[in-house]
C-alpha cells in the first residue's frame, strides 16, 4: 500500500534522514522506532508532503505521490496524527472533529457514530475546548478526528507520547480494534515497547537517519527492541 523508495530529506538543505525504503503492506501494523531525533516524525512529515523529496519516490496504492500536495495524499486516503496531537485547543471537540470532514472525499463516516463507537468518552466532551481535555482524551480525538477523513492509511506519530501507561493499554487496543474492523493499515512510530510489541506486525529501526534493521512480529522481542531505543 505504501512503499517508500531510497526515500531522503531534511530542512533547508540539511539532510536528515538518508536513503530510508519501507514497505506497508495492506492491513498491517508497521511500526517505526528510534531513539529521540533519529528522524522518525521527518520521515512521517516527508511521506505527508509537508517536506519535499530531495531523493526517492513514495508510492501509495500504486501512485507515485512523491511530488503531490499534502492535501492531495490525504485525499488520496492517508490519515495523520502528527506528534503531540495536533489538535486545536481553542476549538471544542466536536469543531474539531469538523476539520476532519474537509478530507473526507467518500462522504462515509459523517454521522460520526464510527468515530464515537470507538471512543465514547469524546462523545460525551462534544462543546468542551480541546485544550481542556486529558492528555488520553486528546489523543483519542485526534485519532477520531484522522478516522473522519475515512483513511486507507494511518500514520500515528507517537500516539502515547505524554499519556499514562494504563491509558497507554487503552489507546493500544483501540489502535487493534480499528486495524481489525476496518482494515485500515497502521503507521505507527512509537517509543513504547509494550505498545510496539502489542501492535507491530513489522518493525523498521532508525538510527542517525538510516534504517538499522527490520524485524517481524515473530522476531521481536524486548530485549531488541529496548536496544534500539537505547543504542
Ligand atoms: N523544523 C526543523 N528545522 C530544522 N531541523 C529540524 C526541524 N525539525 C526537526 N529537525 C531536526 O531533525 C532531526 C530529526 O528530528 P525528528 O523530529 O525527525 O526526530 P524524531 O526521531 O521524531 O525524535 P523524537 O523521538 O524526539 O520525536 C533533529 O536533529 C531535529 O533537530
Ligand atoms: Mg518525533
Amino acid at each position: 500500500m505504501l512503499d517508500i523508495r531510497n526515500f531522503t530529506t531534511g530542512y533547508n538543505k540539511i539532510i536528515v534522514i538518508r536513503d530510508i525504503s519501507i514497505q506497508v503492506e495492506k492491513g498491517k501494523v508497521v511500526s517505526i522506532i528510534g531513539r529521540n531525533g533519529v528522524g522518525k516524525s521527518t520521515l512521517m512529515k516527508g511521506v505527508m508532503g509537508l517536506l519535499p523529496s530531495s531523493s526517492g519516490e513514495i508510492h501509495f496504492n500504486n501512485q507515485d505521490i512523491t511530488k503531490l500536495k499534502t492535501h492531495s495524499r490525504a485525499r488520496l486516503g492517508i490519515g495523520y496524527v502528527p506528534q503531540g496531537h495536533g489538535v486545536f485547543p481553542n476549538l471544542t471537540v466536536e469543531e474539531n472533529l469538523r476539520m476532519g470532514e474537509s478530507i473526507n472525499v467518500k462522504k462515509k463516516n459523517n454521522d460520526f457514530d464510527v468515530i464515537y463507537n470507538y471512543f465514547p468518552r469524546i462523545k460525551e466532551r462534544l462543546h468542551q475546548k480541546a485544550g481542556t481535555l486529558s492528555g488520553g482524551e486528546r489523543a483519542q480525538l485526534s485519532i477520531g478526528r484522522a478516522l473522519i477523513g475515512t483513511p486507507d492509511l494511518l500514520i500515528l506519530d507517537e500516539p502515547s507520547e505524554g499519556i499514562q501507561p494504563n491509558i497507554i493499554q487503552s489507546i493500544g487496543e483501540i489502535i487493534r480494534q480499528i486495524n481489525k474492523d476496518l482494515g485500515l493499515t497502521v503507521l505507527l512510530v512509537e517509543q513504547h515497547f509494550g505498545l510496539i510489541k502489542s501492535l507491530a506486525d513489522t518493525c523498521y529501526a532508525i538510527d542517525k537517519g538510516r534504517i538499522i534493521g527490520e524485524h517481524t512480529s515473530d522476531d521481536l522481542s524486548s530485549e531488541i527492541i529496548q536496544k534500539y531505543l537505547t543504542v
